[in-house]
């Protein structure tokens, strides 16, 4: 019997999409090596050429084959892989990736992802995979196959379902170009403090940001819906997206992030909520207010472009 993934380990072989399950949200997979693999992409996405793909391979010695680590990045893939980071690396000078992956820059982003159907289907389809998350460009990420089959079910040869994604929000993006790591995008995996890295409030200080990190466009990740933050109570027309168990009573709706305060919790659920409240008959979302620390910091960064 042929399995789901090598049907998709296939059909990524003939250069065609297909979208599959990381830990983090589902990706929309294309040959990274195939120029016409990544337009598709981009064209599926409709995203600007401008906003550089996450290359996804089997391990570090893979990465290797396609980036120039420092020691510093090697203590980090080390640390860190397979699992939620993407490394920002110098493309090596014999880099076989495609230029379009990195959109016109000499670095490129890569990562081992940790869950176990995107490491079989790497393994099966024997190629780096290219992908973004699988929404159209400025949408809200998927985590489950349903939200795929939403946002492209048409566009693309086969979704992969592997269930709901565990953590639920991007990885955390760390440029390695430069003389100090930065965070580009802060995500799924908390980086303890003693690692030392910046922060892209650190680097804008510096300067540097906007060559850096092309892809963190302020309106991203956006419901449909007008949205409110940092709430403290709810308006008659307003769904309310809580956290926490001391809650407002009525809303038009209320999803609840995590009513134990869970700030892991709360990630898995966030992108599945948005999308439950930017469907419900309210005019517009407020969100109440998600402590600031820990992966509560990607949260928060994800409801800003949101609202944005
Ligand atoms: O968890 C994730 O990272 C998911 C799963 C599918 O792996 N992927 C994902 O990809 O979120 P995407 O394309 O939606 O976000 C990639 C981020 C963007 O902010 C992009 O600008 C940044 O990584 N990026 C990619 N290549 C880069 C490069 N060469 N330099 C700087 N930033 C880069
Ligand atoms: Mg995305």
């Amino acid at each position: 019997m042929i399995t789901e993934t090598k049907k998709a380990a296939t059909l990524l072989r003939e250069g065609k999409l297909v979208a599959f399950p990381t830990e983090t949200v589902y990706g929309l997979g294309g040959n990274a090596l195939s120029d016409a693999a990544v337009a598709a992409i981009y064209a599926a996405k409709e995203r600007p050429q401008f906003n550089p793909l996450i290359v996804h391979v089997q391990s570090l010695e893979e990465a290797q084959i396609y980036a120039e680590f420092s020691e510093a990045a090697l203590e980090l893939a080390r640390r860190f892989w397979p699992g939620p980071l993407t490394l920002v690396l110098p493309r090596r000078p014999d880099c076989a990736l495609s230029l379009l992956v990195s959109a016109g820059l000499d670095s490129v982003a890569i990562r081992v992802p940790a869950h176990p159907l995107a490491q079989e289907l790497l393994q099966e389809a024997g190629l780096p995979i290219a992908a973004p998350s699988a929404n159209r460009s400025g949408r809200i990420s998927p985590t489950e196959a349903a939200h795929v089959r939403e946002e492209l079910g048409n566009r693309i040869a086969m979704i992969l379902d592997g269930g709901p994604c565990q953590v639920g929000i991007e990885s955390t993006v760390v440029d390695m170009t430069g003389d100090m790591p930065v965070i580009l995008r802060p995500g799924g995996l908390v980086i303890p403090a003693e690692a030392g890295i910046y922060s892209r409030i650190d680097s804008r200080l510096r300067g540097n940001d906007s060559i850096k990190s092309p892809g963190q466009l302020a309106s991203h990740y956006a419901p449909s819906k007008p949205m409110r933050l940092n709430a403290t109570y709810v308006r008659t027309y307003e769904a309310l997206l809580v956290f926490g168990a001391d809650i407002p009573s009525s809303a038009v709706a209320i999803e609840n992030l995590s009513p134990t305060g869970n700030l892991q919790e709360a990630a898995a659920n966030l992108f599945r909520m948005l999308r439950l409240l930017d469907a419900s008959t309210a005019k517009s979302i407020a969100v109440m207010p998600i402590p600031e620390e820990g992966v509560g910091i990607a949260i928060n960064d994800r409801l800003k472009r949101a609202a944005s």
